[in-house]
C-alpha cells in the first residue's frame, strides 16, 4: 500500500473497518479550500488497546505479506506533518470512528488522489453496507449501498460496473461545477 495520496488512506482506514469485521461503513469527507477532513464510522467489534494503534507495526492481524501494522501510524504521521490531527475513539462491541484532518495549503500535504477510485470500489464490495457523504465548499452528495443495489442490483457485469463508475464521476463533477 502506497498510501501517498489522501484517498489512499481513505482506502487505508476504510479497509481497516472492513478487515476488523464491519457491516456497516460510514465515510464523511468534508474539504474545503483549507483543509481535507475525512470520518470512518464503523459498527465493527471495536479496539481493545486503542493507546498502541498509532505504534509502528503493531497489528493485531495475522502477519501475511505487507500487512505491518503501518496504516494508523502513517495516517498519523502525514496529517501532523500538514499540521493537522488524527483521533480514534472506540467502544469494545460497538465500533470504531476514525476522523483526520489534513491542511491543504501546507507544503507537505499529500495530493487529494483519485476519490472516486476509492468510492467505486469500495461500492463494489456488495457485502458491506456503505454510506458515503461527500462534500466540498458546501456542496454534498450522498451515495450508499442501498440506494446502489435498489437501481442496478447486484454489480455482476461489466455494464453495471462502467454505470456505477460513471455515476460517481458526475456525483464528484458535480461539486466542482456548482
Ligand atoms: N476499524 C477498526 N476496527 C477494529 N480494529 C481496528 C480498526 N482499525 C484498526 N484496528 C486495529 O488497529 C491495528 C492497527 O491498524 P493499522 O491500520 O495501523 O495496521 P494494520 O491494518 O494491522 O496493517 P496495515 O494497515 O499496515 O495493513 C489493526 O491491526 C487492528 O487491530
Ligand atoms: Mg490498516
Amino acid at each position: 500500500m502506497g498510501l501517498l495520496t489522501l484517498a489512499d488512506h481513505v482506502h487505508d482506514i476504510v479497509e481497516n473497518a472492513i478487515k476488523a469485521g464491519a457491516r456497516n461503513v460510514k465515510l464523511t469527507i468534508n474539504e474545503t479550500e483549507e483543509f481535507f477532513l475525512f470520518c470512518v464510522e464503523d459498527d465493527g467489534p471495536g479496539i481493545e488497546n486503542v493507546e498502541k494503534v498509532f505504534d509502528p507495526f503493531y497489528t493485531t492481524r495475522p502477519k501475511k505479506i505487507r500487512k505491518v501494522g503501518l496504516g494508523l501510524s502513517f495516517l498519523k504521521q502525514a496529517t501532523e506533518a500538514t499540521g493537522g490531527f488524527v483521533k480514534i475513539s472506540s467502544k469494545v462491541g460497538k465500533g470504531t470512528k476514525v476522523t483526520a484532518k489534513f491542511i491543504k495549503k501546507h507544503i507537505d500535504c499529500q495530493p487529494v488522489g483519485d476519490l472516486v477510485s476509492v468510492f467505486f470500489s469500495l461500492l463494489m464490495n456488495q457485502n458491506v453496507n456503505f454510506r458515503i457523504i461527500r462534500c466540498r465548499s458546501g456542496n454534498c452528495y450522498d451515495l450508499d449501498s442501498e440506494t446502489v443495489k435498489k437501481y442496478l442490483g447486484n454489480i455482476d457485469s461489466p455494464s453495471k460496473l462502467k454505470i456505477l463508475k460513471e455515476l460517481i464521476k458526475e456525483m464528484e463533477q458535480s461539486l466542482k461545477e456548482e
